[in-house]
């Protein structure tokens, strides 16, 4: 029993933000800094208001209709997000309700920008134990709500998004290998350090990072996971037809791709247009590339993680 996509779809929030447009709101940059170090030109944001579970209905009502399932056909929810609507219910929960589901098993998962891979992993695993046969996995945030604004070396990174899928148990091949791995240690590179008590936020409730080292940590850690997926598959990384790594900075998938000797045509790029979206990032990407033709039935695609924790990951699967 394998367990396959068999519906995709994603949701951007609002017109797209240019770089001049973030500079002319009072931000000391420049269209040429964040292309120049990013590869960034756009990002979404939401309205206020609007939140991840909102994001999340658009792109799984979108995915629920290319598998022509209804959502009380579901008997899975994860929702990916470290921006989720409130603390408690997940947002998995209000997603639920908010597509009209009852009675399916429905949970968030908090593993920042590998949020999607480790979700897809996790329904993967229910699927094939035989427990669950339909699951709607979703990546999506709101990460512009926990952006220091006045903090140019982080803010005019990350963008709003989600994306969706479903996955149903098949007898044909989809999912054909998965690696999860997590280095708490690293915790510090990459944080939102605050947290609610008694009222108050305590700590920061802003994004913090270091960015080089993040940037170090990415880069070796997306070629090492792929090659672990490929090994676990039995194929040779040159069997890939497309990679798809969560989309950071444009010099993090360019360095991927030459450490796994990939020619970069092969490599799927929405950053330029998305800005990072976190756990929306891979989802989007995947559902840009199918509907525009590029991803074809019967290829391999390798879909990668990598964020805050440190956590990573990789799921390799046919279309
Ligand atoms: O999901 C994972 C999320 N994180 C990432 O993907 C981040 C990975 N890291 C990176 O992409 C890069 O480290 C950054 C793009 C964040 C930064 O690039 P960098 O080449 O490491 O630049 P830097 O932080 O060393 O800053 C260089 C200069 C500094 O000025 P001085 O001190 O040299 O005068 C910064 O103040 O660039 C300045 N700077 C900016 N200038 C214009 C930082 N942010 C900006 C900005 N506009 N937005």
């Amino acid at each position: 029993m394998y367990s396959r996509i068999t519906g995709i779809g994603s949701f951007l929030p609002g017109e797209p933000v240019s770089n001049g447009d973030l500079a002319r709101r009072g931000i000391e940059t420049s269209d040429e800094w964040i292309v120049s170090r990013t590869g960034i030109r756009f990002r979404h944001l939401a309205e206020n208001g609007e939140n991840a579970s909102d994001l999340a209905l658009q792109a799984s009502r979108r995915a629920l209709a290319k598998a022509g399932l209804e959502a009380s056909d579901i008997d899975l929810i994860i929702v990916a997000t470290s921006t989720p609507d409130f603390i408690f219910p997940s947002t998995a929960c209000l997603l639920q309700s908010k597509l009209g589901n009852q009675g399916a098993t429905a949970f968030d998962v908090q593993a920042v920008c590998s949020g999607f891979v480790y979700g897809l992993t996790i329904a993967e695993k229910f699927i094939r134990s035989g427990s669950h046969r339909r699951a709607l996995v979703v990546g999506a945030e709101v990460f512009s709500r926990i952006l220091d604004w006045s903090d140019r070396g982080t803010c005019v990174l990350f963008g709003d998004g989600a994306g969706a899928v479903v996955l149903e148990a098949s007898e044909k091949p989809g999912i054909l290998a998965t690696a999860l791995h997590a280095d708490g240690a690293h915790h510090g590179i990459l944080s939102v350090p605050g947290s609610i008590c008694g009222g108050q936020v305590t700590g920061d409730p802003f994004l913090r990072m270091d960015g080089q080292a993040v940037f170090k940590f990415a880069v070796r850690v997306l070629a090492e996971v792929a090659n672990e997926c490929c090994q676990a598959a039995g194929i040779a990384p040159s069997e890939i037809d497309w990679l798809i790594p969560h989309q950071a900075n444009v010099r993090i998938l360019e360095a991927t791709a030459k450490r796994m000797k990939l020619p970069i045509d092969k490599v799927i790029v929405t950053v330029d247009r998305h800005g990072n979206t976190s756990a929306a990032s891979v989802p989007l990407a995947l559902d840009e590339a199918v509907r525009d033709g590029r991803i074809r039935a019967g290829q391999k695609v390798m879909l990668e993680g990598v964020g805050g924790g440190f956590t990573w990951g990789a799921v390799l699967l046919e279309i």
